[in-house]
């Protein structure tokens, strides 16, 4: 996938201070696929997207996205991409469909009315595009905020924790919506804390622990890693979950030696 990367990432690294978040991160997205970032708390998920995305500089290494360097041309990567911040970025006062007209005008678009009203139709807004966006539930701000982002059809997504305190449904919408995206060829990266999200979205996980990727795989070759256990009469495959805990250690310790402490804990959990 070399050349064909839509995202490449080759020693990353990014320090605020005395902390050093990065410490020298690779991975590479296929075009068109879906690449979910995983990490704890304070991983430095959202210091990442803020570098491929040009809005941070990195203190060490490159990055290319769409082809282009993040340092030296990023106003081609800006135009190459959108991106859905961990906090919505939606006008409350604003309708939603003015919401999308407007970023619609910004990005000198024709006919941005008729730009809103089918992007209101793909996210199932078309009742509520009159409605100001404080009256929207979370799911609903989240759909027009994921919304706002394709307009102009960027080739490259980004989305750092979309489902973030979404309901199961809402949660669920939106990974139908994701799932389109990368149908239609659009490079997705999300970043998610939820494990059962990169389970079901990602083609391929990458696991961003003490500054670097301990590991990139697919959820099959991730969960490999673990011996499946025999339990009682089922034998159970690891979850995601597990892999995950064994990986970085309950306690935020990685552990490289805890295939069978994962085996046992899988062990505990029979259905
Ligand atoms: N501007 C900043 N100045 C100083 N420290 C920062 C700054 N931004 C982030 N950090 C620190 O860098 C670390 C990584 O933060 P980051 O936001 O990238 O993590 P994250 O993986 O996105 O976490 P979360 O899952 O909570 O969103 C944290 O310890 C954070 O406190
Ligand atoms: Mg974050």
């Amino acid at each position: 996938m070399s050349t064909e990367a839509a995202i490449r990432v080759q020693g990353i690294e990014k320090a605020y201070g005395e902390l050093s978040v990065l410490r020298g991160v690779d991975f590479d997205v296929a075009r068109g696929s879906i690449f979910a970032l995983l990490g704890s708390n304070g991983a430095g998920k959202t210091t990442l997207v803020r570098i491929l995305s040009t809005l941070l500089k990195a203190d060490a290494g490159a990055a290319s996205v769409h082809g282009f360097d993040v340092a030296s041309q990023a106003g081609d990567v800006r135009e190459s991409i959108s991106l859905t911040g961990q906090f919505a970025a939606v006008d409350e006062v604003l309708t939603g469909r003015e919401n999308l007209v407007l970023i619609a005008k910004l990005r000198h678009l024709k006919n941005p009315g008729a730009i809103a009203d089918d992007l209101l139709g793909r996210f199932s807004l078309t009742d509520a595009g009159s409605r100001p966006a404080s009256t929207y539930s979370g799911g609903m701000r989240r759909r027009l905020d994921i919304a706002m982002s394709l307009i102009g059809n960027p080739p490259i997504i980004f989305l750092d924790e979309p489902t973030t305190g979404l309901d199961p449904q809402a949660r669920i919408d939106v990974w139908q919506t994701v799932k389109q995206l990368a149908h239609g060829g659009t490079t997705v990266l999300l970043t998610t804390q939820y494990l059962d999200e990169a389970e079901q979205l990602a083609d391929r996980i990458a696991i961003l622990h003490r500054g670097t990727i301990i590991q990139n795989g697919t959820l099959a070759e991730l969960k490999a890693l673990l011996p499946a256990a025999k339990v009682e009469y089922v034998e159970k495959q690891p979850t995601l979950e597990e892999v995950f805990l064994t990986l970085v250690g309950e306690t935020g310790e990685t552990d490289t030696t805890a295939g069978t402490d994962a085996a046992a804990a899988a062990g505990k959990e029979s259905r």
